[in-house]
């Protein structure tokens, strides 16, 4: 096995540091990429910043990163899919900021020559956190996303489309056969109409909760999906974000159901159900193949799925995933921070 290295993270608020790793040879249902480029998610930097304050499982020294695009190089006995030399993208939980990585069979997807492996890597975690909220039993429990979808007849509200989270539900939402509305800034509804989304609302406007329950008056919903920046989040907004998108819901007709991005610790409307995305759980149930093996290679292939919201590429190296927190930290509109190895 070749020699590797990985960013360690060995105390909170720790700098991480490049050091020496042990590359494993994949089980038969796993394989072993070379990493070409990883993107940056919220969660990296709060693990660092919050530690076991906000992470109590957290064990130090440990690796960071989930989202990872790269060349295969080896394959387990049992996965059929790719061959050594294939591009991929993949969901490397905690473990995707390293020189390799080791894919689970049902997380990762082939990409094509046309698709360079910085815009691949920002789609696995907010694409697998999106699809626990809109295809899980216990969640919106959506029909299976699909490359011609049937129309459902039925209104399915994103909170925050231009988010990364955001990009990938409209576009899972289209594929499940739902009319997908919006909420962003207004300078971001060219690109969630991109996406599928049939309309947009301001989430900053007064009359935001009005204007979308006017929409909605002769419209069924299929749920929500609620997200808002993290640092908003931590600065209460997204309180008053998940507090306008459950208003919104009480008031609808339909699946009074609100998948939020981030717990939501305010008072839940009589009949609404609010519950928290884990993004990760598509790993242990069905709708980890739905989507990495049956849906999103054909997606990709017919240009049904873009890579979304686009990267933002902000260095080099392992050593630049550091700089690439404080960049995603400051805040991003629509864009994707993205380190190429
Ligand atoms: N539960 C999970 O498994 C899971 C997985 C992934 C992410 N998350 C969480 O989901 C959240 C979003 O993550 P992300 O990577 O999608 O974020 P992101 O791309 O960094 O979010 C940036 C977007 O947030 C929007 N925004 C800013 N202030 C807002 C507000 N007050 N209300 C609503 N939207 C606001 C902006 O929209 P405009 O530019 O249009 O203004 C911007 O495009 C984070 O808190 C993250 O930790 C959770």
């Amino acid at each position: 096995m070749p020699s590797s290295q990985a960013a360690w993270l060995t105390a909170k608020g720790a700098p991480l540091t490049i050091g020496p790793t042990t590359v494993s040879d994949p089980t038969p249902n796993q394989i072993l990429i070379k990493s070409r480029a990883v993107a940056i998610n919220p969660v990296d930097w709060a693990m660092q910043a919050m530690g076991q304050d906000l992470f109590p499982w957290l064990k130090f020294p440990c690796t960071l990163g989930n989202d990872v695009a790269g060349e295969v190089i080896s394959v387990g006995s049992n996965v059929t899919r790719v061959k050594v030399g294939d591009r991929v993208l993949g969901f490397a939980e905690r473990a995707a900021f390293q020189e390799h990585a080791i894919l689970a069979g049902n997380l990762f997807s082939p990409i094509s020559n046309n698709m360079s492996f910085e815009e691949a890597s920002v789609i696995p975690l907010c694409l697998s956190t999106s699809a626990c909220a809109l295809f899980q039993k216990d969640h919106l429990a959506l029909p299976h996303p699909s490359v011609k979808p049937k129309p459902l007849g039925k209104t399915l509200l994103v909170w925050s489309g231009a988010s990364s989270v955001g990009c990938n539900a409209i576009q899972l939402g289209v594929a499940a056969g739902c009319d997908v509305i919006t909420t962003c800034s207004p300078k971001n509804y060219e690109l969630v109409k991109k996406l599928g989304a049939s309309q947009t609302f301001d989430y900053s406007s007064d009359t935001v909760v009005s204007d979308i329950l006017a929409y909605l008056e002769d419209k069924t919903i299929a749920g929500a999906v609620g997200v808002s920046n993290l640092n908003a989040w931590r600065a209460g907004h997204g309180v008053i974000a998940d507090n306008m998108l459950l208003e919104i819901v009480s008031k609808a007709k339909g699946n009074k159901f609100v998948a939020t991005a981030q717990p939501y610790k305010g008072q839940v409307p009589e009949g609404v159900e609010c519950k928290f995305i884990l993004g990760s759980a598509l790993a242990t149930n069905e709708v980890g193949a739905v989507i990495y093996a049956d849906y999103l290679p054909k997606a990709l292939a017919e240009g049904k799925f873009i890579a979304a919201p686009e990267p933002l590429v902000v260095g080099k190296g392992l050593e630049s995933i550091q700089k690439a927190f404080e960049v995603q930290m400051k805040g991003v509109s629509a864009k994707k921070v993205v380190v190429s190895l």
